[in-house]
């Protein structure tokens, strides 16, 4: 008796007893070269539950792209057999993802408060806020722009030494709830912000001159979710009128050429665009917080995952926006910086034709609000793990990560 009330405890702590697992489940990852496979991708898709990682959806899917997408268990024999007699390129990425998700957890870190090096749940994220601010008086202060679907505080900091008439940097994480790296790095910003102060050069002229704008998080509902329910989630948690699937995808719920292209204007679709332009509560606070801020904030960053890209305007068209050439010249030095760090390999460019074409999305509309320096972070890795990015690769993801920022926040310095 007390030894499965024990038992019972321990898978409690580390995984909720009610949440999905994913033992079986493989992510493949196919290239079709013709419009002909493209085709049997569509075919497979609407017959089998397919979770698509790269890109988030069938509909986005063009000849010669890669394809990453999970199947549950007990459709990847089929799925492997159709994939074969089909003679579509195709490989395992993942051959059993609960496998991959244990090994997430692979800090040499102990700890059980909130640390740098591993993934934090909310709860811990929402107590470092305070604390951060309260132990860095002189650098951070903590207000919060609104709350979510469920009623969490939507936090932000402002990271940076008082003065006058200072221009900004809005930069937010955790737009899809499952891109976990993505909260790491708002943390590892605003950690190193604070460390560096007054010692690294570059980071104190950042500081004396421009103040940041860190949302850690800005879908929590949907962070909470991946890690109390269903670690594969991407929407909020709104719920849907005449429809029992729950979520929009907070990246195509913005004013910008809104659900008009890579987007889904079904509800239990990934790619749900929403009810209408800023029907979420967290789209509309982050938007409400630009606008009203507009005159000060001079560049806008949201930073995802995965697939190692820096993305700037447009999504939603091919169409290259007025300072395109200005806007690849810095992406191309700040992957650069990224890059000289570890050897990480970005690529870089116009969002519809570097990852593909999508409306609603908060860079494109960042940009159209007139701030001009509007960038997407694609993190790491390119599918080995996808969203279960083990915690080993926080430390140097976040690193190279901010070799890129800083360097995009100086040339914005340089240009006011
Ligand atoms: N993976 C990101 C997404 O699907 C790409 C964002 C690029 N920008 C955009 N506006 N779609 O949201
Ligand atoms: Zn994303």
């Amino acid at each position: 008796m007390w030894a499965v009330l024990v038992l019972v405890g321990a898978a409690a702590a580390s995984a909720p007893l009610h949440s999905h697992h994913f033992d079986g489940e493989k992510v493949f990852r196919v290239t079709p070269h013709n419009e002909e496979q493209v085709e049997f991708l569509n075919t497979l898709a609407s017959n089998v539950q397919i979770d698509f990682w790269n890109p988030e959806t069938i509909t986005q899917v063009k000849p010669e792209m890669r394809v990453d997408f999970r199947v549950e268990a007990d459709k990847c024999f089929d799925v492997q057999s159709l994939l074969e007699q089909s003679g579509v390129e195709y490989e395992i990425l993942i051959d059993n993802l609960q496998t991959v998700l244990d090994a997430q957890f692979d800090s040499n870190v102990r700890a059980t408060g909130h640390n740098y090096e591993k993934y934090n749940n909310w709860e811990k994220i929402a107590a470092w806020t305070a604390d951060i601010a309260a132990q860095n008086a002189n650098l951070v202060s903590r207000t919060q722009i609104g709350t979510t679907f469920q009623g969490r505080p939507l936090y932000l900091l402002k990271v940076g030494k008082s003065g006058s008439n200072k221009k900004a940097i809005f930069m937010d994480c955790g737009f899809h709830a499952r891109e976990w790296i993505s909260p790491a790095f708002c943390q590892w910003f605003v950690k190193e912000a604070v460390s560096t102060y007054g010692s690294d050069t570059l980071m104190t002229r950042l500081l004396n001159n421009l103040d940041f704008y860190v949302l850690p998080v800005l879908n929590i509902d949907g962070y909470v979710y991946t890690w109390t329910n269903y670690r594969m989630w991407r929407k909020t948690r709104s719920t849907n009128s005449g429809s029992s699937c729950i979520g929009t995808d907070p990246n195509r719920n913005f004013n910008a050429v809104w659900c008009s292209i890579g987007a889904s204007k079904k509800p239990c679709d990934e790619t749900y665009c929403g009810s209408a332009p800023e029907s979420e509560k967290e789209t509309k606070a982050l938007a409400d917080f630009i606008r009203k801020n507009l005159s000060t904030i001079k560049a806008y960053l949201t930073i995802h995952s995965y697939s190692q890209m820096l993305l700037f305007p447009y999504a939603y068209t091919y169409s290259l926006p007025e300072n395109y050439a200005e806007l690849n010249t810095i992406s191309k030095a700040a992957v650069k910086e990224l890059t000289s760090l570890y050897g990480t390999k970005y690529t870089f460019g116009a969002s519809a034709s570097t990852i593909y074409p999508a409306a609603g999305g908060s860079d494109d509309w960042a940009y159209n609000e007139g701030i001009k320096y509007s960038f997407t972070f694609e993190l790491r890795d390119k599918g080995r793990y996808g969203f279960a990015l083990p915690e080993s690769q926080i430390k140097p993801t976040c690193e190279e990560t901010l070799k890129a920022v800083k360097y995009i926040a100086n040339y914005v310095l340089d240009h006011l």
